[in-house]
């Protein structure tokens, strides 16, 4: 009997590991990962084929991923996962590249700047050479082309140009005729992000208008300004694309604001990190975790995400800056302040974003 007993204990111990997870097959990875990296099952695996430098400070890393990754709109994102000093890490990049370059031999372009601070993307900038496995998460993000042909505006700063390229690339390719416009800001000619790829697509596609301006080495200051738009004909019919540094969308937004130009013609994406909040009622208060019935109390403008992380709970997340919703989560009560828009939620039951959600008061969450 006693034997019985043990012969099946480790059976129901290798059930639980196997099927408490969302792929049984995970449970393997260390096995399949020293036999092959590229046949893990816990993220799609890919391999970086090469790396190349771009501009100052910033590298193309060119990944080809494994069958299991299906694909992208252009200006869309990932998830990449790396394994820095033993500990893995998950950042959300752009795909600077086009889905047809996808198609054709499989690769996608990662375009990468150094940060001040930035610990993953500097410690990719400093170890990654090609050859290494990386995982790489399914793509997302709405920032996308138009259904029909239209005529378009793109104002974009510094590394904010990744989805552009790939935006545009992808509309010289389909061989638009809808004038398109991109007025570029970088400081100077070193910092042109996709350079080649740019002059090439002005020199064969003649609906492109590139205008680059050097802030920092033009005669005066060439921060966005009215001017800029003298040369963009028909603005009221274009539609508007802003991707940039945060204090470029802010002016570019002012300006085309006083240019008589509608909220619903611009779409915006992000590529900073959240910032503060704003609020005139104090952030903060006691977070209840349902689930687990923990009850923490919290200060200033932490959001969700990383007040269950200091109460030891493992929320799923990717981005933590509000574009995967991978950190999707029931609030059953209590208010939240949304650190993107600055906006209030109301006092009831919906699904919040934890990694821009701060608690404002007491709040329960489904965790
Ligand atoms: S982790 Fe991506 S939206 Fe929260």
């Amino acid at each position: 009997m006693l034997s019985t007993v043990n012969t099946r204990a480790p059976l129901r111990w290798l059930g639980k590991q196997l099927f408490n997870r969302d792929d049984p097959g995970a449970f393997f990875d260390p096995l399949l990962a020293a036999l092959n990296p590229m046949w893990v099952r816990g993220f799609v695996p890919a391999r970086l084929v090469e790396v190349t430098d771009e501009a100052r400070d910033t590298r193309s890393f060119h990944l080809r991923p494994s069958p299991r990754w299906r694909g992208f709109n252009a200006g869309q994102h990932i998830n990449v996962i790396v394994e820095a000093d033993g500990v893995r890490h998950h950042r959300t990049f752009t795909i600077a590249s086009t889905p047809r370059q996808w198609a054709s031999d499989g690769t996608v372009t990662l375009t990468i700047k150094r940060l001040a601070g930035g610990r993953i993307t500097n410690w990719m900038h400093d170890n990654l050479c090609g050859g290494e496995v990386m995982g790489v998460s399914q793509a997302f993000g709405d920032f996308n082309l138009p259904e029909t042909d239209r005529p378009l505006l793109y104002i974009a700063g510094g590394s904010g140009i990744t989805p552009v390229l790939s935006h545009l690339a992808t509309l010289a390719d389909r061989d638009v005729r809808a004038p398109v416009t991109l007025l570029y800001y970088v400081r100077s000619q070193a910092d042109i992000i996709g350079a080649g790829v740019l002059y090439a697509l002005a020199a064969r596609w003649p609906a492109l208008t590139l205008k680059i301006f050097k802030t920092e080495e033009e005669g005066e200051p060439a921060l966005m300004n009215e001017a800029h738009l003298d040369s963009v004909t028909g603005l009221d019919a274009r539609q508007i694309y802003l991707c940039g540094p945060k204090g470029l969308m802010t002016l570019a937004a002012d300006v085309l604001n006083r240019a008589g130009v509608a909220e619903s013609q611009i779409q915006t994406t992000f590529f900073s990190a959240p910032f503060a909040v704003a609020a005139d009622t104090p952030l903060g208060g006691a977070v209840t975790f349902g689930k687990t019935d923990k009850t923490v109390e919290s200060e200033g403008d932490a959001p969700l995400l990383e007040i269950a992380e200091a109460a030891e709970l493992k929320p799923a997340y990717g981005c933590r800056m509000g574009i995967c919703h991978q950190c999707s989560c029931r609030k059953n009560s209590g208010t939240v302040v949304n650190r993107l828009t600055g906006k209030a939620s109301g006092p009831g039951e919906e699904t919040i974003q934890l990694c821009i959600s701060v608690p404002q008061g007491p709040v329960t969450v489904d965790l």
